[in-house]
């Protein structure tokens, strides 16, 4: 049966309830019996709507999309060994965020909402002001006022309301929990339709290879939201019966702000309050992640594990890129990163997948004071 579930007390919803969490304050999961008619598939455009039976949506006139997806999966080799990557960083606004935007609008959509609030460390908020503005519905984005400027910037031009918030990422999320008891929460890690978007990128990657899953799939992760979706979408592909076991997932974090990578260290239960630092990586500077026991046990389900990356490492991964052509945010490069950690204990057999999930032109600053540092690895 198609609805939305409670973790917490299991009650059931129906997919066209206006709520983003269950009454007694649990996180909400979504449960769709996709399908996946190959033929189907195959006559449609190149983009991620192509998985349509998949995408939990009523009616084809709410679709809020730039035809986005489907993004090129290449071969690039890191010192002799082939990874394959997902060019995430090619969406319409620059991140793989897209992905779970066009979904989430779409039904916000169809829902009948005018108006929705959101909380992001940039790339989500720039994804939701977008879809946003395509769909005729009024943004108001709330972001840590350190965010890049590029991203600030992006997220106005989009007509959105822009709210920035003094101190940390938790911070954000804490102011705008009094928008969303009025308006209509799109948040990235609340709301189960945005990990229904994320999820495409698994059945892109399956199509692309063939109709086949990797072996590992490689992602950074802080909410995890691309980290759940992959996990969801290779679930349904699990159940389907069109492949037969889901690919090892592995999360990289920043050392800096890495309680996932300690909660599954560790064998913890709940996610351990940590004291965050700054890092570059501003995307998966996640110290509070709403869904954290879900993205543990995930990785964990999946025989998975999790990477930590220093600043260090990502500077000179950031450079590696852009040297192979590559122009990556830094958060993006904490997966290159992960990646360089990762291939001295690969299978040689092993087929890996990554994903550069950003764009460099969202964080000139950064880049520009990266790039005028010496180098040191
Ligand atoms: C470029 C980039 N990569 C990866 C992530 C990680 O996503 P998540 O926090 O959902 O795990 C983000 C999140 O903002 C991001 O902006
Ligand atoms: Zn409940």
């Amino acid at each position: 049966m198609n609805r939305l579930v409670c973790t917490e007390c299991r009650q059931g919803f129906s997919l066209d309830e206006k709520i983003w969490r269950c009454p007694c304050g649990g996180l909400l999961d979504l449960e769709f019996q996709s399908s996946f008619p190959l033929e189907k598939i195959k006559a449609r455009k190149p983009n991620l709507w192509r998985y349509r039976e998949a995408i939990p949506l009523s009616r084809e006139e709410n679709i809020v999309s730039f035809e986005e997806g489907y993004t090129p999966l290449l071969p690039v080799d890191f010192e002799g060994r082939m990874v394959w990557i997902k060019q995430d960083h090619l969406f319409p606004t620059g991140s793989y965020k897209d992905r779970g935007a066009t979904v989430l609008l779409s039904k916000v959509k169809e829902l009948g909402i005018a108006r929705v609030v959101e909380d992001s460390s940039g790339n989500a908020g720039c994804a939701i002001a977008a879809y946003g503005a395509r769909g005729g519905i009024h943004t108001e984005i709330y972001v840590p006022a350190g965010t890049s400027p590029g991203k600030l910037a992006q997220i106005e031009a989009y007509g959105a309301v822009l709210k920035k918030i003094p101190g940390s990422r938790e911070d954000t999320a804490r102011a705008v929990w009094d928008a969303a008891q009025k308006d209509y929460y799109a948040s990235h890690s609340w709301n189960p339709f945005f990990f229904h978007g994320t999820k495409t990128l698994a059945f892109e990657v399956w199509e692309q290879l063939g109709w086949n899953a990797p072996d590992t799939l490689l992602v950074p992760a802080g909410n995890g939201t691309l980290l759940l979706g992959v996990s969801i979408g290779f679930g349904e592909l699990l159940e389907a019966g069109l492949i037969r076991e889901i690919p090892r997932i592995i999360g990289v974090q920043s050392a800096r702000c890495a309680p996932l990578a300690r909660a599954f260290r560790e064998g913890l239960k709940e996610i351990p309050s940590i004291q965050p630092l700054d890092t570059l990586a501003e995307g998966i500077a996640i110290a509070e992640p709403v869904r954290g026991r879900q993205i543990v046990e995930a990785v964990k389900d999946s025989g998975g594990t999790f990477l930590t990356v220093q600043e260090e490492e990502v500077k000179s991964a950031l450079r590696l890129a852009g040297q192979k052509g590559y122009y990556l945010e830094p958060t993006a490069a904490a997966a290159v990163a992960g990646i360089f950690q990762y291939l001295p204990k690969a299978d040689p057999e092993e087929t890996i997948v990554s994903v550069f999930t950003g764009h460099g032109l969202k964080a000139t600053e950064k880049m520009l004071k990266i790039l005028g540092e010496p180098k040191t690895v």
